[in-house]
């Protein structure tokens, strides 16, 4: 039976190493070029896995040779990938990340074979999902196949949804199912109409998020950490993150979320600022290294008290 099980999305990453984010029109020398594994629901799904959870991914990739080599790299980070689905004449998504030297980044996604992620798909998957006690989905796959996986898991555990990338609009079935509701201060933004988010504003933020039917919600700041608000007592709660030398904060966020993913279902003890607290952690982490899934650290590199 999963820990936790992740309806979501798998990417590969290209990922150009640049002084500076080009102008429009302006061709520009790279400094380095990697290729990695990413995706949200993937990275989401590798750092739970890495921190010692088990993990079922229920994603869609092309049978193009980025396919074939990701689905390797699930089953060598231990994910059960049982209901990978891989679809003919389509490719394997892919994201066009740009980092420049103070560690910013900025990301293009093509969803490709992820769009393929279906309602269907996810009925299949069922047992492993209900049996799961956590459920994280993002939005990088059809909403339609995220709202069934919500609704399929109601009542088992607890479900986490990550709304990145930012959408418009969304559902508010998806809203009102999601335990937690996870975004970073910029999606925040577009969802709430508020512009320069702050945490000193954020509980204007929290107010809107209730009002739209969430029911726990969480706001990433970065390097300013997190505040949270339980659906109890709607009170915004800072939990500050320690400073970290940013080198690429690509897939940070999916840290945190597959972190979080752990610990409420490994340390179900915790409270959940300290959740927060040690995502924070392994967020910041990630921030240190280069990469996404490559900067994502394992339960051996980290101090024990991280998981007492
Ligand atoms: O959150 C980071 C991820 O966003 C990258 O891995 C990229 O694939 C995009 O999905
Ligand atoms: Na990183």
């Amino acid at each position: 039976m999963p820990d936790v099980a992740v309806v979501g999305s798998c990417m590969i990453d290209l990922i150009t190493y640049s002084s500076r984010l080009p102008k429009p029109g302006e061709t520009l020398l790279g400094l380095k070029f990697e290729k990695g594994f990413g995706g949200k629901g993937a990275n989401q799904c590798v750092t739970a896995a890495r921190l010692g959870a088990s993990t079922v991914l229920v994603s869609s990739l092309g049978s193009d040779s980025n396919g074939q080599e990701y689905l390797k790299k699930l089953e060598e980070e231990n994910i059960n990938t049982a209901h990978i689905k891989t679809q003919e004449n389509i490719h394997t998504g892919v994201a066009q990340i740009t980092v420049t030297s103070s560690g910013e980044n900025s990301i293009i996604i093509v969803q490709g074979s992820n769009l393929c992620l279906s309602g269907e798909n996810v009925i299949e998957a069922k047992k492993h999902i209900c049996s799961s006690k956590v459920l994280l989905c993002q939005f990088e796959v059809p909403l339609l196949a995220t709202l069934e996986a919500l609704r399929v898991y109601q009542g088992h555990g607890t479900s986490i949804v990550n709304g990145a990338p930012a959408v418009n609009n969304v559902d508010p079935d998806i809203l009102r199912l999601a335990d937690i509701f996870c975004v970073n201060e910029t999606e925040a933004e577009l969802m709430t109409g508020m512009k320069d988010l702050s945490i000193s504003t954020a509980q204007q933020a929290v107010d809107k998020f209730f009002s739209l039917g969430c029911n726990t919600i969480i706001i990433t700041f970065g390097a300013q950490g997190a505040i949270h608000a339980s659906s109890k007592n709607k009170t915004a709660i800072h939990t500050p993150s320690e400073t970290v030398k940013a080198v690429d904060t690509t897939g940070a966020g999916d840290a945190f979320l597959g972190a979080l993913a752990y610990y409420i279902s490994n340390h179900p003890g915790l409270s959940l600022q300290e959740c927060i607290k040690r995502s924070n952690k392994i967020a910041a982490q990630s921030v240190t290294k280069l990469g996404t899934q490559t900067s994502f650290p394992s339960r051996k590199e980290l101090p024990s008290e991280l998981f007492s």
